[in-house]
Order: C-alpha cells, then sequence, then structure tokens
C-alpha cells in the first residue's frame, strides 16, 4: 500500500475560470517524496471522499502542485476543494504512484483536454529539461477556462504548444487529425482528458497505423457498465503465499471476500482507475474491468488484476498476495 503523507494546503490559486490550483507542503517540513511526471496522488478529503489528482509542475521541488476543474457533475470531491478547501487545512495524501510514465522516444506529442492538462503540463517541463522535442495541443471549450496559460504559451526551447478552442471553431473532432502527425518509431503520444476525447485520439491514431504501444494515456473517471451488465459468475480467488481460497459471489469483489477473510487489500478509489489495488496474477483468465491498464497490459503474459472491480474468466483466480 502507497505510505501516507500529511500534507498543509499552503496555496490556492485561480487557474483558468473553472479550476484551482492547490500547493502542498508536508505537515512535519520534511521534503515530499520524489516523483515523476505521470504520477498522481490520492488526496483524502475531510467530507470522507478520497480522489485522484495529477501531480503538476516541475517534478523535485518542495511542495506538490495539484490542479482540479470545477465539476458540474461533481461527486463531491471538486465541490468540496472549490468550495470549502482553505489554505492552511491539513490533508492525508498517499505517496505519488506513476501508471503513467514518459518512455524513451526522439519526439512527443502530447494531447490534453480540459483539466487533463495537468500531467501534460508536467511532461512538457519534463521534456523540456531533457531537450526531447515536443508539441503540446492543449483543447479547451473557451480560451478563459485553460489552466497555466502564461507557463505553456511561451519560452520553450525545445517544444510548443498550441491552444485550440472549440468555441473558434478548433474543437478536438476538427483538429486531431492534423495534429496527430503519422506514425513513427521513435515517436510517441500522451493524451489525457475526457474519455472521449481520449477514445477519439485512439481512434484517429488508429486511422494513421499508430501502434497502441505508443499511444498512452490516463483517465480518472471510471468506464461507465452497460445498463444490464452481467457482475459475473461465482469463482474462486487462491492466495499465492498460503493456498488460502474463497469463493467470489457475483454480488461481491475480490476485495470485499479478501477483507472479510481478513487480507488487506491496498484500496483507494475502488472504482478500477487509480491502480491501487493492482495485484499480480499467477494463475487463471481475467475478466479486466478497470480503465487504469491499457489493453496492452491487460493481454500481456504477466498480468496484474484490479481487485476492486474486475472478476475471472476462469473458474479460479491465484494472485500474489
Ligand atoms: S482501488 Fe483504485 S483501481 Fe482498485
Amino acid at each position: 500500500m502507497s505510505e501516507m503523507l500529511s500534507v498543509i494546503v499552503d496555496g490556492m490559486w485561480r487557474q483558468g475560470d473553472k479550476s484551482l490550483a492547490v500547493r502542498l507542503v508536508a505537515d512535519n517540513g520534511e521534503t515530499l517524496p520524489g516523483w515523476q511526471p505521470g504520477a498522481h496522488i490520492d488526496v483524502h478529503l475531510p467530507c470522507g471522499i478520497i480522489r485522484q489528482y495529477s501531480l503538476t509542475g516541475t517534478c523535485g521541488g518542495e511542495s506538490y502542485l495539484i490542479c482540479v476543474g470545477r465539476e458540474t457533475a461533481s461527486r463531491g470531491g471538486s465541490r468540496y476543494i472549490h468550495e470549502t478547501l482553505r489554505p492552511g487545512q491539513k490533508l492525508a495524501i498517499s505517496s505519488p504512484r506513476n501508471l503513467f510514465p514518459l518512455h524513451q522516444a526522439d519526439r512527443v506529442v502530447l494531447l490534453a483536454a480540459g483539466i487533463g492538462i495537468t500531467p501534460l503540463y508536467a511532461m512538457a517541463l519534463q521534456l523540456e529539461a531533457s531537450g526531447t522535442p515536443f508539441t503540446l495541443h492543449y483543447y479547451v471549450k473557451k480560451r478563459e477556462n485553460a489552466a497555466f496559460v502564461p507557463e505553456v504559451s511561451g519560452g520553450w526551447r525545445n517544444g510548443e504548444c498550441i491552444i485550440h478552442a472549440s468555441c473558434e471553431g478548433e474543437s478536438p473532432r476538427a483538429r486531431l487529425s492534423q495534429d496527430l502527425p503519422a506514425a513513427h518509431d521513435g515517436l510517441h503520444v500522451y493524451t489525457c482528458g475526457p474519455l472521449e476525447f481520449m477514445a477519439k485520439v485512439r481512434d484517429v491514431a488508429a486511422g494513421k497505423g499508430w501502434a497502441a504501444t505508443h499511444i498512452h494515456s490516463e483517465a480518472f473517471q471510471p468506464v461507465a457498465p452497460a445498463a444490464n451488465a452481467d457482475t459475473g459468475d461465482v469463482f474462486t480467488v487462491t492466495l499465492a503465499s498460503t493456498g488460502e481460497r474463497w469463493p467470489v459471489p457475483a454480488d461481491k469483489t475480490i476485495a470485499q471476500v479478501l477483507l472479510e477473510n481478513g487480507v488487506a487489500v491496498p484500496l483507494s478509489c475502488e472504482m478500477g482507475i487509480c491502480g491501487a489495488c493492482l495485484t499480480p496474477v499467477f494463475d487463471g483468465v481475467v475478466d479486466h474491468r478497470d480503465t487504469v491498464q491499457s489493453a496492452e497490459e491487460k493481454s500481456a503474459r504477466d498480468q496484474q488484476v484490479a481487485l476492486c472491480c474486475s472478476r475471472s474468466h476462469s473458474g479460479e483466480l491465484v494472485i500474489g498476495l
């Protein structure tokens, strides 16, 4: 399980007309653990909600920076941060976890929509520092919605940022086929934003012959299950370390069954979007239902299962606990 950290809200300020930047410093005055672009933290809000937010800005400073968009359909986290959280308040957070790391590349294209700018702004800073050429396309509804505008707008030596506003006819739908270049081996694409946006990126990329291994994305939203989604058949979960085994009924998750039997499970989002509960699988066929792993990871020889939501196609799943 990720180490828990106690932090203080050191500052909050507007980013565009819809988002708030929040700076966090260690409560004990010590340096916070290091992180790399693409990392996120779990923020445990005093209202009982846990939310995942990407770290942004420059790695290696004394503080962590997150940026939170105001969601009209907030499940509570965004509303709490915008309306209740104040500088000076203490929060518990997880140490950073990175499921969206930068890979070695000759050139990088960053495609951000809305608040999806947060991990990609950190990536742009890292690419600039390492001398890797990049282009950041940042799609917003209106220019006034954009966060980190002065930071991303100019002064790059190795890259460029172009802000596209839908209200000016520059929607992702209109732009993506020209903004996404033809595929080649040394070029990688990173995308973050609403699920529909990232699905569109993958569609356009597939049409241009991109290999899935060169397109990287991250979403902090659960994919809605189909209305008639079946939770699945009963199967057995077995612990590789002890051989203990328990049935997982259709109305319970693997995590629930393990917890009921006294097995510690590192849970956070409980929606398959954060990666906290990913556990190696030694035997069995996983019915993957998380959105945190890529299609390649879900079909790789060495697989992990999200204990909070995934199930099994085989009668038994042997896991690395
Ligand atoms: S707890 Fe977040 S993916 Fe399972």
